[in-house]
């Protein structure tokens, strides 16, 4: 079969950085399922609704250019992903799209479930964890502009992201259809003491064992 590799992992862990590093690398298609959860997300926020409502319409009406949106990465739209993401029949509605994303020509794909779910006989899967003080350092990095902040400020944002990050592993952990966990086989790098290209060596090497 084509080369599947799923990276799975904990909100902020570093998953995108390094399947795109992969993809790149290996020359294969790269996919953030994360970004379908997220763009169902918006459009039940869009349309006024409450994501805890049923989200199926949503996601059988995701279009391409929903997930080329900018405001997908959003505090509101983390919350509202993971809401909807929790649906059973959301995650059915998606589920063809990313398994005929990956069969065609290989690719890496990103996300909670794809080592379990999506492509349980995927060659390689990696779960990538990292601590939840860094995974917050790393995501409030990413989310700050560029107003100058001092130390204390710079604490109490990053202490609000971490609380962001633990509410929505727990919920993305505890939910009853494709829970956030490691498959069985799957590879575990803590990216914690690693620099992304030490991440993705370190990957590279355990693709090609
Ligand atoms: O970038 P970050 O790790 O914060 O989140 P993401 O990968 O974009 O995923 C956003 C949300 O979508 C997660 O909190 C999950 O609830 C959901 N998700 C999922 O359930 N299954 C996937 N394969 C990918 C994302």
């Amino acid at each position: 079969g084509r080369l599947v590799i799923a990276v799975d992992g904990p909100a902020a862990a570093g998953k995108g950085t390094l399947a795109r590093a992969l993809a790149d690398a290996l020359g294969l298609p790269y996919l953030d399922t994360g970004l379908l959860y997220r763009a169902v997300g918006r459009r039940m926020l869009d349309a006024g609704l409450s994501p805890h409502e049923d989200a199926e319409p949503a996601a059988r009406a995701l279009q391409p250019e929903d997930l080329r949106r900018t405001d997908l990465r959003t505090p509101e739209v983390d919350r509202a992903a993971s809401a909807v993401a929790s649906q059973p029949a959301v995650r059915t509605a998606l589920l063809q799209f990313q398994r005929g994303f990956g069969a065609e020509h290989g690719a890496v794909l990103d996300g909670r479930d794809i080592g379990t779910v999506i492509f349980p006989d995927a060659r390689v899967k990696l779960f990538v964890t990292a601590s939840t003080r860094s995974r917050a350092e790393r995501r409030w990095k990413q989310m700050r502009g560029d107003a100058p902040v001092d130390a204390a400020g710079r604490a109490a944002a990053i202490d609000a992201v971490e609380a962001e990050l633990l509410a929505r592993d727990a919920a993305d952990s505890a939910r009853a259809t494709a829970p956030l966990r490691p498959a069985p086989d799957a590879v575990e790098i803590d990216s914690d003491a690693l620099d992304a290209d030490a991440v993705l060596r370190e990957a590279l090497r355990i693709v090609q064992a």
